[in-house]
């Protein structure tokens, strides 16, 4: 049963207030998520009860490390429905997606091949791919949009030809909120001879996901999205692409022996892509974060977050001075601006004026700076619901929004 106030009682942080005294409402969980007792509780018994590093030494506190490590892994499998092996552990979903870019893209792209992304991409999903393109030749071209900002099967099918090695997508785009059909996409791709990337930071969150089901080649995320530790992520990628891909970085633990005669051997994935001590203590903390989410069960997530999404627009829709850029988002993001006689305000100034009343909300471009050709503005600002945010958030967040004048901005402001 689903129980968000009971939820809401292990959230340390919505439990206080914040430095002007007003009860918490942070709704910029598409930046990063607040942290359950549970995921602090795990960090900190890392720290107080079995601190040692893993994979390397032969007593028995490494060895209930190494065991905690290699449980960490297969909680993730079970959460993406793959197997152990194919679970990568990285920084986050950039550092996932720059090891695709590099690790396959080097071995596997030349000059003329083509890349596809959509405008709709964070710097994260777009720049590593302009990198690849500058060293091997390739182009990145972009699938276009339809009018309201979606990625549709039949544009990415209209891009699609034998040229076309990678195409790497959100979800869930960080802005709009829009889910893609990856599982008919990846069928598309395959059908070229491409592979499918996909971006997860938005959608693993919030979305039961399952690889082998979706079929795509490799899915990235972070950690810090889900309620876990910032600075840990996965990359999932399936094991024969894994097996050929060459790690961005070298250095201990990965490798199974080397000489002076600079001979290198390296070990098998996942191991190889995990140079130097990983961040132990937040691969365990991303474990408990999973665990806590499967006791909420990810379709209670997904269905509390739809109709909470729904109660907002429908309130948002009543005020006349908000804009609303996604009003049929697929999850609970929504980006809009507030206008002022008949002028748009200046997001990181709603923000901050929000920000006095104890909302949190981010504005700007939010990392995904080709949108604005397509928004027709650069700047939006952002409401981004997790499954402990409550109607009664939502109605603060109406009533503050009605006040939202330029006047009331620059005092805040100033
Ligand atoms: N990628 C994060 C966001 O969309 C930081 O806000």
């Amino acid at each position: 049963m689903f129980d968000v106030n009971k939820i809401r009682q292990d959230f340390w942080m919505l439990q206080g207030k914040t430095n002007e005294g007003k009860p918490l409402i942070y709704l910029d969980n598409g930046a990063t998520t607040l942290k359950p007792n549970c995921v602090i509780e795990m960090i900190n018994d890392y720290y107080k009860k079995f601190t040692s590093n893993i994979q390397r030494s032969d007593y028995q506190l490494a060895y209930q490390v190494d065991e905690a490590y290699q449980k960490a892994r297969e909680v993730v499998a079970d959460f993406i429905n793959c197997q152990s092996r194919e679970v990568v552990f990285t920084y986050g979903a950039t550092h996932g997606l720059n090891q695709v870019a590099y690790g396959y893209g080097l071995k596997n792209l030349s000059k003329n091949d083509e890349i596809l992304i959509t405008v709709a991409e964070h710097a994260s999903n777009t720049l590593p791919w302009y990198r690849l393109a500058q060293i091997t030749g390739a182009k990145v071209k972009f699938i276009p949009l339809d009018d309201k900002g979606r990625l549709t099967l039949e544009n990415v099918k209209k891009m699609l030809n034998e040229k076309v090695k990678i195409v790497s997508i959100a979800h869930v785009t960080n802005v709009l909120g829009y889910c893609s059909d990856i599982k008919e996409i990846s069928k598309a791709v395959h059908e070229v001879g491409g592979i499918l990337v996909v971006d997860g930071a938005q959608s693993v969150p919030h979305i039961k996901t399952d690889v082998k089901d979706l079929d795509c080649d490799f899915l990235v995320f972070s950690g810090h999205k889900m309620c876990g530790p910032t600075a840990i992520g996965v990359m999932y990628g399936k094991y024969h692409l894994l097996e050929k891909m060459e790690p961005l970085m070298l250095g201990g633990g990965m490798n199974s022996r080397f000489d002076a005669s600079f001979n290198v051997l390296l070990k098998e994935a996942p191991h190889k892509f995990e140079a130097g001590t990983p961040n132990i203590e937040a691969v365990l903390g991303l474990k408990a974060a999973i665990q806590y989410l499967q006791a909420i069960g990810m379709d209670n997530i997904t269905r509390y977050e739809v109709q909470l999404r729904k109660y907002a627009i429908s309130e948002m829709k009543k005020l006349d001075n908000v804009i609303i850029y996604n009003s049929d988002a697929d999850v609970g993001i929504i980006s809009f601006n507030i206008i002022d006689k008949d002028k748009i305000l200046f997001g990181h100034d709603v923000s901050t004026y929000l920000s006095k009343h104890g909302l949190c909300l981010r504005s700007g471009n939010h990392c995904a700076k080709n949108l604005w050709q397509h928004l027709g503005t650069d700047s939006t600002v952002r409401c981004a619901l997790y499954f402990y945010n409550t109607k009664q958030e939502i109605d603060k967040l109406i009533e503050v929004l009605k006040t939202t004048t330029l006047e009331n901005c620059i005092d805040a402001v100033i």
